[in-house]
């Protein structure tokens, strides 16, 4: 990036325009560069965009007086892997919430349900990558955990908190997601593990929270407008535990 005087402005990472201090302790991820640009627009006091290198939008802007960043992670563990472990290592980012879309595995889920990821499954091989002498479970942060959960609880909706499996692929033969339900794992998306496991590499926290827009098993989908509701609880979900 140049600067006004024409000089070259370092910036911490390749992936990420953003000078140091321009984004929040707290991030909230969706993996949609679009849906990061509403919740800045709709959520946010005075956001303002901060990066937008390879369409990944990110903003800053304020929420009940907290300063409060969006950025999008892309989908998969890759591309979630790149933008929060940047967050996290090179930012002094403390704490990001994914507020994603899930497909339901669980049969006592329904369509726009809230599920709160504890604990993230994976058949990634993300995790490779620390050559640990067994298996690692990548977990979502209690303490957020909880307040998120005391928050569903207070309005009322639809909510449950345990596992996801967070696949590398997002189309699989229906016996590999029956076997994942098999074993307890509530809901498949593509960026939980990522996240977790970088939360616990740079001792950060992280919480995934993710609506349910399909049951894969009946094939029922959420309409745009029930996507919109309950993607609006979602956010509203995300921004009551970090402010
Ligand atoms: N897999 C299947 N269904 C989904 C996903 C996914 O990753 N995300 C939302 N619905």
């Amino acid at each position: 990036m140049m600067k006004s005087d024409g000089t070259k402005r370092e910036t911490p990472t390749l992936h990420n325009q953003a000078e140091k201090g321009q984004i929040a302790e707290c991030v909230l991820m969706p993996g949609d560069p679009q849906r990061a640009r509403f919740i800045a627009e709709n959520y946010l006091a005075d956001a303002r965009l901060v990066s937008e290198v390879r369409g990944i939008y990110a903003y800053t802007g304020s929420c009940r007086g907290r300063k409060v960043s969006v950025m999008a992670s892309g989908m998969g563990a890759g591309s979630m892997g790149i933008y929060s472990y940047e967050l996290f290592q090179f930012y002094g980012v403390e704490k990001i919430i994914r507020v994603g879309s899930a497909g339901g595995l669980s049969p006592h889920l329904a369509l726009r349900d809230i599920v709160i990821g504890t604990a993230s499954s994976t058949d990634t091989g993300y995790a490779l990558q620390y050559g640990l002498p067994g298996t690692l479970a990548p977990c979502g942060d209690f303490g957020l955990a909880r307040k998120a959960f005391d928050y569903a609880e207070k309005k009322g909706l639809g909510c449950r908190a345990g596992m996801l499996f967070s696949g590398e692929a997002f189309y699989y033969e229906e016996e590999i997601l029956r076997k994942w339900a098999q074993m307890g794992a509530l809901a498949v998306e593509m960026e939980s593990a990522a996240l977790y496991m970088n939360a616990a590499k740079t001792h950060k926290k992280a919480l995934a929270i993710c609506t349910i827009s399909d049951l894969v098993f009946s094939g029922e989908k959420c309409s745009v407008e029930e996507r919109q509701n309950s993607f609006d609880d979602m956010i509203k979900m995300a921004l009551s535990i970090i402010t």
